[in-house]
């Protein structure tokens, strides 16, 4: 198991599946980590009747979410591919493996075409996306304006 620490969620890498919880390194961090967390849940589970699946669509090009809780303390979600991206590292700047970055460019533009609009749209880059077989999909897709520092600080 390996553990990503974001800027907003520590995220358990699995093989399958991937955990992610509020960071409690500040206090700004673990609010925006809750506030992503409830935003991703809102494609679990839209109308809040606790129904899975009632925004879900497997065609939905994001990363499938498993369980979500009402608090947003915890999002389990599928683990998607992230091999493409050379540097791990979250504070250098992504390099996408060579080979991989023709049909990746066509890719993540996709992505972005087909969520413009979305709040979570500023934020599809190279680190936030991964692949599902030959689909590359949104794995991060809580990032909501009404938590950048302008509102709350940092
Ligand atoms: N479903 C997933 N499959 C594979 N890797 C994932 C998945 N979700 C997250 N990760 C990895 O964990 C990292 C951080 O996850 P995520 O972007 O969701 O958290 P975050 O708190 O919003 O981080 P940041 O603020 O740095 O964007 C991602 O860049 C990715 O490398
Ligand atoms: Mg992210």
């Amino acid at each position: 198991m390996q553990i990503i620490k974001g800027s907003r969620r520590n995220v358990l890498i699995f093989k399958n599946f991937v955990i992610k919880i509020p960071s409690f390194k500040r206090w700004v961090s673990f609010i925006r980590g809750v506030n992503e967390n409830l935003e991703e849940r809102y494609w679990y589970s839209a109308d809040g009747s606790r129904k899975r699946g009632t925004k879900w669509n497997k065609s939905l090009r994001l990363a499938e979410i498993y369980y979500a809780d009402r608090f947003g303390f915890i999002v389990v979600s599928e683990r998607l591919d992230t091999s493409f991206l050379l540097n791990s590292n979250l504070y250098d700047e992504p390099v996408v493996e060579p080979s991989k970055k023709d049909k990746f460019e066509k890719d993540l533009n996709y992505l972005r075409d087909l969520f413009k609009g979305y709040q979570f749209y500023d934020d599809i880059d190279p680190r936030n996306v991964g692949y599902r077989g030959n689909d590359l999909l949104v794995l991060d897709y809580g990032y909501t304006p009404s938590t950048s520092d302008c509102y709350i600080g940092t």
